[in-house]
């Protein structure tokens, strides 16, 4: 029970990875915000949890909405008085050349892969006396392929983000990680045209949410208590092969 009474933010958390995420964190014991912009799957996370006697609560968040990322801290503080992990999870890709992409959706990745990873640590951060921070980037940002520039931009800046400030606190009050997933079985893996058309053939093996769900954990328990400002690729030996 590594986050008994632990309130653990975790954004994505209707599908996925975060859900994944949400109920192993809530089955030790976690107090769980379901953050996403989607109702319908973050409502069937909470649900899930509650029905396994757990404690969760959903907030209708659009990460890419600063007013919103505001909102959502607020709820987990009113209900529960103090922050102790937070998961930046959610994310988006957009599948076009740089050339034929538009300033509008250029700025809607970085705000909700990037803007909302600083804004959430900004707001959580001066409410962790012990915290962990678990930012979910992609092996895209260390190996990529075409037409996904924005997506491995706002990635490869997510670690450097990592770095940077885990350097800011004491590893004894905030520790702050990133995972870099590989091929994952999940709705955004399937949805991605590319694969749809066969274009982007997955070699290797393919995870499961909970394989990811797993890593997160360990990074945001005390079990990594001596781990900090890095990545851990979970990517079942991906990056080996592109
Ligand atoms: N699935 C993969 O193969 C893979 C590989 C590498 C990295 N990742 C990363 O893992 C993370 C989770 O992805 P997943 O595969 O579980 O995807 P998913 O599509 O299963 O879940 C993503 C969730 O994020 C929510 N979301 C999207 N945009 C949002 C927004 N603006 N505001 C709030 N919520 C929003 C969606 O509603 C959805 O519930 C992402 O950061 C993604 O980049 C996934």
């Amino acid at each position: 029970m590594r986050f008994t009474d632990k309130v653990c933010l975790i954004t994505g958390a209707g599908s996925g990875i975060g859900k994944a995420t949400a109920l192993q964190m809530a089955n030790e014991g976690g107090k769980v915000l379901v953050i996403d912009r989607n109702p319908e799957g973050g409502k069937a996370t909470v649900d899930e949890i509650t029905n396994a006697k757990g404690t969760a609560l959903f907030s209708q968040t659009d990460v890419g909405k600063a007013e919103d990322i505001q909102r959502a801290v607020d709820i987990a503080l009113q209900n529960w008085g103090r922050i102790d992990v937070l998961v930046n999870n959610a994310a988006m890709m957009t599948f076009k050349k740089i050339v034929d992409l538009s300033i509008e959706e250029w700025d809607m990745v970085m705000s909700v892969n990037l803007r909302s990873v600083f804004l959430f640590c900004k707001l959580c951060i001066p409410h962790m006396s012990k915290g962990a921070i678990v930012n979910i980037s992609s092996v895209h940002a260390h190996a990529t392929t075409a037409n996904v520039v924005p997506y491995a931009s706002s990635k490869g800046a997510m670690e450097a983000f990592n770095r940077g400030v885990s350097l800011e606190y004491p590893p004894s009050q905030l520790r702050i990680n990133c995972v870099a997933p590989g091929a994952v079985d999940t709705p955004m893996l399937w949805n991605n045209p590319n694969i749809k058309s066969g274009k982007e053939v997955i070699e290797g093996a393919i995870g499961k949410p909970e394989e990811l769900a797993a890593a997160i954990c360990f990074l945001a328990s005390d079990d990594a208590s001596y781990v900090n400002g890095t990545t851990l690729i979970v990517d079942g030996g991906r990056l080996d092969i592109l």
